[in-house]
């Protein structure tokens, strides 16, 4: 069994790779490939701490088996440790057997930054040249990562309500992208103009205004993931011409951006284009001109998780990456 470190995963598998992986799973998902039960939400009685399991299959030609333990212990941060830890348990799909452990809070960021890089590379313009960034928290890297490797992008603005948290991001993913960064003081002054837009914040309200966003812009909601929360204006979606969610039922179940429009009678569940995964097997058509507005709109799901930790495994073995443990 391999147990592998962040440094390992970084190390094992690129965004573009885990880009390719992540159509493909989603791909698998769309046509009825995979088994996703829902997750098992363990709340510990009197205390206010939860433990998260989410199994999945994936099958098609590279089958990938696992689950992903994610805790909430709230009061760890004052005990110095991590308040979300995760971890993956890779499996055999041949033989069911453990084959790997991985630390998962970095996979998390990798599989959610390439979940937003194959929406982007399927539907954002091919000569998109501006892009913004808002939100500057632990899923913010692989978010700029993925926008820079899918698109050969002059400039990237960079947004956060904290300011100096957006500033001192800038300051430590310079080197890692090959576009220019920009802090930019408002949101508006980091949507307006710019041809792709990404959002992976908490907000519990829109993070840009519609009017700030230009015709033929491709725009990824990540962050809001209970009904609660909510980051796209109601006004874009409305305008939007073509509009994919990673699947559809997580996004009906748990997305304030959707949901909440829906329920005022703003929008139709038949305003949805389709999944992604339709969208890579050529079952439903992508972006329609040039000046129309596209829409991504992910929540996650484990076949990202599972797919992507059996691509890092793999890579790993290849690479003599790992501490191979036998129990
Ligand atoms: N789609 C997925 O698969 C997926 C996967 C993992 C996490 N998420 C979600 O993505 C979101 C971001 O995760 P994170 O770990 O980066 O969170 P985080 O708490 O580390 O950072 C969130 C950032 O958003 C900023 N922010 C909040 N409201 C804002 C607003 N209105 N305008 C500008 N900035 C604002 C905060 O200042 C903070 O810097 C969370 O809601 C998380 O649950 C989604």
């Amino acid at each position: 069994m391999l147990i592998l470190t962040k440094k390992e995963l970084e190390q094992a598998l690129s965004m573009q790779e885990a880009i390719e992986i992540d159509k493909q799973a989603l791909a698998n998902y769309s046509a009825g490939k995979t088994a996703v039960p829902l997750r098992t939400n363990l709340a510990l009685p009197e205390t206010d701490n939860t433990s998260l399991c989410m199994p999945a299959y994936v099958g098609g030609t590279e089958p990938a088996l696992g689950v992903k333990i994610i805790s909430v212990y709230p009061e760890n941060i004052q005990k110095g440790l991590p308040s979300v830890p995760a971890t993956m348990v890779v499996l055999d799909p041949a033989t069911g057997i453990v084959s790997a452990i991985l630390e998962g809070t970095y996979l998390t960021q990798l599989r959610t930054g390439a979940v937003q890089g194959a929406a982007t590379d399927l539907l954002a313009r091919q000569d998109a040249k501006i892009a913004a960034l808002i939100g500057t928290g632990g899923q913010a890297a692989t978010q700029l990562l993925a926008m820079d490797t899918v698109r050969a992008l002059d400039e990237i603005r960079v947004y956060d309500q904290d300011l100096a948290r957006a500033a001192e991001f800038v300051t430590q993913q310079q080197s890692k992208v090959r576009a220019k960064l920009v802090t930019a003081s408002t949101s508006q002054v980091c949507v307006e103009g710019a041809d792709i837009i990404t959002s992976v914040t908490t907000a519990k309200q829109a993070t840009f205004s519609a009017e700030w966003v230009k015709p033929g812009a491709h725009i990824n909601g990540v962050g809001a993931f209970t009904p609660e929360m909510v980051e796209l204006p109601a006004e874009i979606i409305q305008r939007a011409a073509t509009i994919f969610f990673d699947t559809y039922e997580g996004v009906w179940a748990e997305a304030g951006d959707f949901i909440q429009p829906l329920q005022k009678g703003l929008i139709k569940k038949s305003d949805i284009t389709g999944e992604l995964g339709e969208l890579v097997l050529g079952k439903v058509a992508g972006r329609k001109s040039k000046d129309a507005i596209t829409i991504f709109k992910t929540v996650g799901s484990a076949v990202l998780d599972v797919a992507v930790a059996q691509a890092i495994t793999k890579q790993a073995l290849t690479k003599g990456l790992g501490q191979n443990i036998t129990l």
